[in-house]
């Protein structure tokens, strides 16, 4: 884990932090902050999660956690214990690091943030700093002020902006930190505790904090939309979206960076923030089209690829049987909130398709409700047998070298949608097989 560097408890004054909610946010900052030399206390109410991580084993899919868990655990500076009122007694500092799901209307919904701020507003240390890192609409700080209602406390916002998959990576070098809050001194020592990131600081308001990180998830899927909404045009132009993005990615104003066009953009965050983010300004009286157009063409992706996946098989789905080989937003993560695979198995489904599925961590008894109704399967060959079309939805490694020449002899015929662009077409071509991509045919 060569990311962690030489910082092993490296900091100079240790402060006594605390860290509310073990999430894909709150493990990552306390165990960063805790590998840094600060004692924190993380609390967690759900007990498979508490009891998990007191293992030394991560409760999520997530590279170099366990281990960053299981060093920091044996410098016995990060307590986990289930109560948020006894992590705050003796905090100088506590992050919210709670949960925010869309509610209703798209806005945010700030149940878990209310609940926290109930539980510990009467044991927080006189002087403490609360700091939230939950994503939550602009005046939340004021309205965390106001339910903790102490004079002698202050709270600051500090967005974070690690991704799933490379959380411990993202904490530990991030591009930049951002704390916003009225007393711009207290702000700058919030941003002292990540000091050691050696990221650029950026110390704001409260208000702007906030929006900076909507701004900068809405601008990924403004991004996503216009490359995914420039495949679409490939399609109907026979041009090719691979080489499309060469071409413009080489431009340092436009870079490659979030421009590979796929199922469209999910995820538990990006999702949720750009409805908020359109709540957000309908509360001023704002509207921001461009946002709306990024979500509308996020869905009429995903129509499109049903519409591919249509031609493949014939021109109808009505009773075909689709191999889908990824049900994850991403890989390298367990999370299927919000996942565009899970989208487009549904309109298959409507359509009258059999989905035999397969992703690597989904067992094949799944029982969640999301899986219902998919066939699930124990690796890419079974999902393989009997399909008329093989699509892969989400760019686990193992997809990225199929033998197609297996798979071609269990199938019913040889094609392939490649969703994720990332199979050489003409390696599947050159075993008969008639292979499409997203902005390549
Ligand atoms: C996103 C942001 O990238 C983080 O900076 C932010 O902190 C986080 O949301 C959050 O708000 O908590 P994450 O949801 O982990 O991170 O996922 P991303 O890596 O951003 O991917 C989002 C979606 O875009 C996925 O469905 C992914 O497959 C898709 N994507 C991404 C593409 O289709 N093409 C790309 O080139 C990149």
């Amino acid at each position: 884990m060569a990311i962690l560097g030489e910082h092993k408890g490296a900091v100079e004054h240790p402060r006594r932090v605390a860290v509310i909610g073990a999430g894909y946010v709150g493990i990552p900052t306390a165990l960063l902050l805790s590998h840094f030399g600060h004692q924190v206390v993380l609390a967690e109410r759900d007990d498979y999660r508490r009891t998990t991580m007191q293992d030394g084993r991560s409760p999520i899919i997530e590279e170099d956690l366990e281990e960053l868990l299981r060093s920091v655990l044996e410098t016995q500076r990060l307590r986990i214990i289930g109560d948020a009122a006894e992590a705050v007694v003796n905090a100088e500092f506590v992050f919210l690091c709670v949960n925010t799901p869309m509610g209703i209307d798209g806005h945010a919904d700030l149940s878990f943030i209310d609940a926290a701020c109930a539980q510990i507003k009467d044991h927080l240390m006189p002087g403490a700093v609360v700091i939230n890192k939950s994503t939550v609409p602009v005046g939340t700080t004021i309205r965390v002020a106001a339910a903790i209602g102490r004079s002698d406390v202050a709270v600051v916002s500090n967005p974070e902006f690690l991704r799933e998959g490379t959380a411990v990576r993202d904490s530990f070098g991030p591009d930049r930190t951002v704390v916003g809050g009225d007393d711009q001194e207290v702000a700058a020592t919030v941003g002292g505790l990540f000091a050691l990131t050696g990221a650029p600081l950026v110390v704001t308001d409260a208000a702007t904090a906030e929006l900076i990180k909507y701004a900068a998830n809405t601008f990924l899927t403004t991004k996503l939309s216009f490359i995914n909404a420039m495949s679409q045009l490939c399609d109907a132009l026979g041009a090719n979206a691979v080489d499309l993005v060469r071409g413009i990615g080489h431009d340092p104003r436009i870079g490659f960076s979030f421009l590979n066009p796929g199922p469209g953009w999910g995820g538990p965050c990006l999702p949720k923030d750009s409805h908020a983010l359109v709540a957000i300004a309908e509360t001023v009286g704002e509207q921001i089209p461009l946002i709306s157009a990024a979500i509308e063409t996020n869905h009429r992706q995903q129509r499109h690829i049903v519409q591919r996946v249509r031609e493949l098989a014939g021109g109808s789905l009505e009773g075909a049987r689709i191999a889908v080989l990824g049900l994850t937003f991403k890989a390298n993560t367990g999370d299927r909130r919000d996942s565009p695979a899970l989208v487009i198995t549904k309109l298959l489904r409507e359509a009258g398709a059999e989905i035999a599925a397969y992703d690597p961590t989904v067992p094949v008894d799944a029982t969640d409700d999301d899986v219902q109704g998919l066939n699930l399967c124990a690796s890419v060959l079974d999902a393989a047998r009997d399909a008329r079309v093989l699509l892969i939805l989400t760019e686990w490694n193992e997809f990225r070298e199929l033998d197609f020449d297996v798979l071609g002899g269990v199938m019913e015929q040889r094609t392939v949608f490649d969703g994720r662009n990332i199979l050489d077409l003409d390696i599947a071509r050159s075993a008969d097989f008639v292979a499409w991509g997203i902005g390549r045919s």
